[in-house]
């Protein structure tokens, strides 16, 4: 599961409930899709199939903000400009809005291509509080021109920010060669998905990636750095958002 690298303290019923726990909407990746609240006051979704979370119950925003933007984006060389970044489970759209703010802040141009295999449905995204939790004020227009862009093709969201939204699965995804600086690597736990965390994916995200790219990824599993490496990447173990001991950056040298 995804926060049990700490503790397994934190889990579904430790989480105050959202007023939409009880009325679940149904999703084409499970008969329904649960809002609950993380400890930061963010919202997530839960899978009760799967038993697993979209982000860490600790906090969503804290988390996406930590592994993916301060860790993933920030640690990209600042003479990289434009940076292209790759998003393995684009999901809520939640990495993506923090990366478009961030883009805009540190006036720096970011291309960004997510992929996801079953879209959520508007009505749970609408539900989220993602733009109430954040202090900028665009992030609601943000989150929305996210969403409205069609998938498939690249929207030139603002100055600093091009998204491409593809509905692919990874497995049979053909990845480009050498056009990413950066991967955010925010799939389902390997424990709850495994095929997702294969030497062969690994290999995939490695050919994608330029000469010093990094991939980021909240989960530390030994069975994920022992597939890095053998993909080829140098692996860099990092402390953890909070409630997480530690985290992976991986980079092809
Ligand atoms: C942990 S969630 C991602 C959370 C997301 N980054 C966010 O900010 O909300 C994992 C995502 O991977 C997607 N997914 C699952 N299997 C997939 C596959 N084979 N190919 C592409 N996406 C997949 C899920 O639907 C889910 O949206």
């Amino acid at each position: 599961m995804r926060d049990m690298a700490q503790s397994t303290v934190h889990r579904a019923q430790d989480i105050q409930q959202n007023p939409n726990q009880s009325n679940p909407v149904p999703c084409a990746l499970s008969p329904e899709l649960i809002i609950t609240k993380t400890l930061d006051g963010s919202d997530t979704l839960f899978v009760p199939e799967l038993n697993e979370h979209y982000h860490s119950t600790f906090g969503a925003v804290q988390e996406s903000r930590y592994v993916y933007i301060e860790q993933g984006l920030m640690a990209v060389d600042a003479m990289i400009d434009p940076v292209s970044v790759f998003e393995v489970g684009f999901g809520t759209g939640l990495n993506t809005l923090l990366t478009d703010l961030t883009a805009k802040a540190q006036r720096r141009e970011v291309r960004y291509t997510a992929i996801e295999l079953y879209p959520i449905e508007r009505t749970i995204l609408e539900s989220l509080n993602y733009t109430s939790f954040l202090s900028e004020p665009d992030a609601n227009e943000k989150f929305m021109k996210i969403h409205e862009a069609p998938w498939e093709k690249a929207h030139q969201l603002n100055p600093h920010f091009r998204l491409t939204k593809l509905k692919a699965d990874l497995r049979s995804f053909d990845t480009p060669e050498s056009a990413f600086d950066v991967v955010y690597f925010d799939a389902f736990a390997p424990e709850v998905l495994p095929d997702l965390w294969t030497v062969g994916i690994f290999e995939k995200m490695f050919r994608m990636l330029r000469q010093e790219g990094i991939l980021v990824t909240y989960s530390c599993k030994g069975i994920v750095k022992q597939n890095m490496k053998e993909a080829g990447f140098s692996i860099k173990r990092l402390p953890g958002p909070p409630g997480k001991w530690e985290m992976l950056r991986a980079r092809k040298k």
